[in-house]
C-alpha cells in the first residue's frame, strides 16, 4: 500500500502543510515529501524546532526539491498566520504543538495556548482554506489512567496531565468538526515516536535521545522508577507512512477517526538501556560499560503502554516497516554522527 502510494506521489504534485515542520517528526515529514517530489509549505516558531534541522533535510534533497519548500517563520496561536500558511494547500499534517508531559504540568498555560488554541486556529484555517484532509498529531497519552494493554482506540481512561487533555481536545474538536462543517480530519495518536532530529538536548528531551546524549556525554543516566515501565517505541519511518497514507486513503471509512501508531511491541525501560548502550558501545569505542541511576517514578508518568495497530492496519493499510530494533541502528548511527559534528 504504501509503495503503491510512493509510486504515485512522484508522478502527481500536491501542496501539503506541515506545521511544527522543524522538529523532529515535522522536518522528517518534509524530508520524504520532499524526496517525493512534492511541494512543502512548512510553518514553526522554533519553540523547540531547530533550523539545524531544516538545514539538514537541504543537505539530504536534490536542490530542485529544495526548491519546493517555502518556509513561514510563525506562531499556530495566531489566526492570520495559519490561514497564510493554508492558502492552497491539498493536505494539511499538522504536528506544531509543545510536547512533554512534566512541561505541562509545570507550565498548563503555555502548553494549552500552543496546543488548543493553535489547533483551533488550525482547525478553522484548514477548514476555511477547503484543504483536502487534516491529519493531526494526537497522543497516545489520552489513554490516560485506563489499564488495558493492549490499548485499542474506542478505550480510553482519564487524563494524567494537562497535556494529556490538551490532546484529548484536539480529538474532540476534530469529531465535531467532522460533524458539523462535514470536514475531513484523521487523528493520529503516536507512541514514543523516535529516531534522526529528535531533540538530545534540554530538559524535556525524549527518553532515547537524552539517554544517547548522557551516554555520549559520560554522564549519569536516570531511569524514573524501577526500570520496569514500558512502552511501544515506534520508529519514525511507521510513523511517515501512517501520515502519508492517512492524508490520502480514499477509504471513505477510514475518515474521521484515530489510529493508534505504533508497533504494536512493548520495551521496558531496563532493557531498552541496555539496548542503546549495547550500540552505542560497537560504535564508539572510547565508551565503558555503565549502570543507570534509578530514581522516583515521575508525575503523570503511564506505568505501561502498548498499541493495538489493527484499526489502522485494516482501515489506512499500515504496516510497520521499522521494529525497534531496526530503528534504534538507524538512531545510533545518527546520534553519533551528531555529537560528532556538534
Ligand atoms: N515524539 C513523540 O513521541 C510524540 C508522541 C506523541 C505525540 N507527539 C506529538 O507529535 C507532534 C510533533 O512532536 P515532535 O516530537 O516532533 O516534537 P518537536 O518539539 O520536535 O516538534 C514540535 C514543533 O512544533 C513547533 N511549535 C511548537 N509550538 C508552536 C507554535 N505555537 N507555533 C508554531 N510552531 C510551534 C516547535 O518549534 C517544533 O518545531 C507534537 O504535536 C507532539 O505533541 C509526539
Amino acid at each position: 500500500m504504501y509503495n503503491e502510494l510512493k509510486n504515485q506521489l512522484n508522478t502527481q504534485k500536491y501542496t501539503w502543510l506541515i506545521t511544527g515542520v522543524a522538529g523532529f517528526i515535522g522536518s522528517n515529514l518534509l524530508e520524504h515529501l520532499l524526496k517525493l517530489n512534492q511541494r512543502v509549505v512548512g510553518l514553526d516558531n522554533f519553540a523547540t524546532g531547530h533550523q539545524r534541522n531544516l538545514d539538514e533535510v537541504k543537505t539530504l534533497v536534490h536542490e530542485k526539491q529544495w526548491a519546493d519548500f517555502t518556509f513561514i517563520d510563525g506562531d499556530i496561536r495566531d489566526p492570520d498566520t495559519c490561514k497564510t500558511a493554508c492558502v492552497g494547500v491539498d493536505y494539511v499534517l499538522h504536528q506544531a504543538a509543545l510536547g512533554s508531559v512534566p512541561r505541562s504540568i509545570e507550565d498548563p498555560l503555555t502548553t494549552n495556548a500552543a496546543n488548543i488554541t493553535g489547533f483551533l486556529n488550525m482547525l478553522v484555517a484548514a477548514r476555511d482554506a477547503k484543504v483536502k484532509r487534516f491529519v493531526y498529531a494526537a497522543s497516545s497519552s489520552t489513554y490516560g489512567d485506563h489499564p488495558a494493554l493492549p490499548k485499542v482506540e474506542a478505550t480510553i481512561g482519564k487524563p494524567l496531565s494537562p497535556y494529556a487533555v490538551t490532546k484529548y481536545v484536539n480529538e474532540l474538536y476534530a469529531d465535531v468538526f467532522a460533524r458539523t462543517y462535514d470536514f475531513n480530519t484523521i487523528g493520529l495518536r503516536y507512541f514514543n515516536v523516535f529516531g534522526p532530529r529528535q531533540d538530545p538536548n534540554g530538559a524535556y528531551a525524549a527518553v532515547i535521545p537524552k539517554w544517547v546524549a548522557g551516554f555520549l556525554n559520560k554522564e549519569s543516566i536516570y531511569i524514573n522508577g524501577d526500570g520496569e515501565t514500558s512502552r511501544d517505541f515506534c520508529f519514525i519511518e511507521n510513523t511517515v507512512q501512517m501520515n502519508l497514507l492517512s492524508a490520502t486513503t480514499d477509504n471513505p471509512d477510514a475518515v474521521n477517526q484515530v489510529y493508534n501508531v505504533a508497533v504494536g511491541d512493548r520495551t521496558s525501560l531496563n532493557t531498552l538501556f541496555d539496548e542503546i548502550q549495547k550500540r552505542l558501545l560497537t560504535r564508539v569505542p572510547s565508551l565503558t560499560k555503565v549502570s543507570p541511576v534509578f530514581r522516583d517514578f515521575r508525575p503523570g508518568d503511564v506505568r505501561h503502554s502498548q498499541a493495538d495497530i489493527s484499526k489502522a492496519r485494516r482501515l489506512i493499510g499500515y504496516q510497520p516497516s521499522h521494529t525497534i530494533s531496526d530503528g534504534l541502528e538507524e538512531a545510533m548511527d545518527w546520534y553519533v554522527g551528531f555529537f560528532n559534528h556538534s
